[in-house]
């Protein structure tokens, strides 16, 4: 029988819990997406929609989630397919609701495996640059930082290495349950990971104009902090949607995930306030106040906004060996960006192990060893392509990221959203306000979960589906053609494809799963068709 049927795993503490959660939502796009997005959108301009996108969308969400996730436990059920069904069934036919939570099921299931496929690549890569900043590896001048992270994911063995490393401690931390596994870890890390942040910050903020008088750490939180509204783009306001949604876990069943281990009385209220408040600080105060300001008065402005993604593995470490201590302080960020993105990965690890732990009627420590053997399949792809073309592409990580981690998550939130308001009776809805010291007004029921966020959901996935259209991101052949006719970059068109072709199969085999899975548990409702009243 698996672990959670018989109902004795749970979470040993509150704070346990909270950390925990505040592990899950802190993650690697705190620390490295957050930064480099909100510089490349006109830095204050960036933080108008975000912060509209955080009240309208992230928070409502949350709050949302933790009761779906506490409604699931009560029923037994840890995983969302399921959890899904059970709120779709009580205003729906329970055939409908199969429908809705198998397809919900699937796409939970699709965006936990495959975020991280590359996501356990991306912390194994944080765990090689911890090492390589005490080690000293780009102190010096001579060294051209972009050659050291292409030659770092293009070496088979360091790429294995580390990327091995980082899956049998998620194997090891998922297998030994909720209390004693991730609790546990989350209790060391997410602490550590604060503290590290101050005195990264402490660093950012003495920091001074060491390069050029224009430079200056100052400068770099002004343009954070001091909008510029002609800044302010369509396209950062989608960016800006997406982030919020990837920043704090949501839209992806994480939240209820974890929230499914609760006690029936945990106030999900305060919870989610303080998962939502955890995040944020890790996010804009903490990250926006390290790498900003240190990529601002060492590198400047102009290449800040230019960094992209490689903002934080080959850009900063340009910042970290022109610092006083800059060895050390670069060792402390990539530890506190491997913790940070540790924390996450467990999370995603953890879904996909109870997942396969409640289908196959296993137990989650077995699970948890199997399904390290599915990353080390699913996450071939992803290291295989670096060390193949060895100038740093990354085509195959690229299209999971642009419709896993930024498009999917907007589509699963959307179905929680209509599901919740749509499908329950409103007692059902205001179970969120159950045990809750402060409770939620009505407003948040009647108009902001009701109506302000699915219509504002609705109108970022239209918009962010037009914007796709034209950006040639559906193209089947990405590149196009030369002026010869053949293909302009084949290896491009390969890679974007398989991972559309993985995408695409993992999706429908875990909605036939999730289907068979909930058929299972309640074929007498659905022999019956007929809603079921709470
Ligand atoms: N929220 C985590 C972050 O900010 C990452 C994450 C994304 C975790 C997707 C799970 C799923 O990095």
């Amino acid at each position: 029988m698996s672990e959670h049927a018989s109902g004795k795993d749970g979470w040993g503490s509150k704070l346990g819990l909270i950390l925990a959660m505040a592990g899950n939502a802190v993650g690697l796009g705190n620390f490295w997406k957050f930064p480099y997005m909100a510089a490349g959108n006109g830095g204050g301009a960036f933080m108008i929609p975000y912060f509209i996108a955080l009240l309208l969308l992230g928070f409502p969400i949350m709050v949302m989630e933790w009761q779906t996730g506490r409604f699931g436990g009560e029923h037994d059920e840890n995983t969302l397919g399921a959890m899904v069904y059970l709120q779709a069934r009580q205003g729906l036919k329970p055939k409908t609701a199969l429908a809705i939570g198998s397809i919900s099921g699937g796409l939970c299931f699709a965006i936990t495996l495959l975020i991280n496929s590359y996501y356990t690549h991306i912390v194994g890569w944080t765990l090689n640059y911890s090492v390589m900043s005490f080690a000293g590896d780009y102190m010096d001048h001579s060294i051209n930082t972009g050659e050291l992270f292409v030659g770092m994911i293009s070496s088979p063995t360091r790429v294995f290495l580390f990327w091995i490393i980082v899956l049998i401690m998620l194997a090891y931390a998922v297998s030994r349950g909720i209390s004693g596994g991730i609790e546990k870890w989350a209790k060391v890390m997410m602490p550590a990971l604060y503290l590290f942040a101050i005195i990264l910050v402490v660093a950012a903020f003495t920091t001074g104009s060491p390069v050029n008088p224009d430079w200056s750490a100052l400068k770099g939180l002004n343009y954070v902090w001091n909008p510029d509204f002609s800044k302010l783009t369509w396209g950062g306001t989608m960016a800006a949607c997406g982030q919020i949604f990837f920043s704090l876990s949501i839209g992806m069943g994480l939240i209820c995930h974890y929230a499914s281990y609760l006690k029936k009385e945990d106030d999900v209220v305060i919870s989610s306030v303080s998962t939502v408040a955890l995040n944020e600080f890790a996010e804009i105060v903490l990250a926006a106040s390290i790498v900003i300001p240190i990529g601002y008065a060492y590198l400047g402005q102009e290449v800040l906004e230019n960094a992209g993604p490689s903002l934080t593995f080959i850009t900063l470490p340009n910042a970290f060996r022109d610092m006083p201590l800059g060895q050390l302080f670069g060792g402390l960020w990539f530890v506190l960006l491997f913790f940070a993105g540790f924390t996450s990965s467990m999370a995603l690890y953890s879904y996909v192990t109870t997942f396969l732990s409640e289908i196959a009627r296993i137990s989650k420590k077995k699970a948890s060893w199997i399904i390290m053997g599915c990353f080390l399949i699913v996450g071939f792809p992803v290291a295989f392509e670096t060390i193949l073309n060895k100038v740093g592409n990354t085509f195959y990580l690229d299209e999971l990221d642009l419709w896993i981690g930024q498009y999917f998550l907007l589509i699963l939130g959307l179905i929680e959203v209509i599901v919740f308001t749509r499908c329950m009776p409103r007692e059902q809805q205001y179970r969120i306000n159950e045990g809750a010291l402060k409770k939620l007004p009505k407003p948040f029921f009647n108009v902001l979960l009701r109506y302000v966020t699915p219509l504002m959901l609705i109108v970022v996935l239209i918009a962010a589906t037009i914007e796709r259209i034209n950006s040639g991101a559906m193209a089947l052949i990405p590149g196009g053609f030369a002026e010869d006719g053949s293909l302009a970059d084949p290896m491009r068109v390969l890679w974007v494809n398989l991972a559309r072709v993985v995408m695409i199969a993992i999706f429908v085999a875990a909605t036939i799963i999730t289907r068979n899975y909930v058929k299972h548990r309640y074929g007498d409702e659905l022999a019956a068709n007929a809603p079921v009243k709470e």
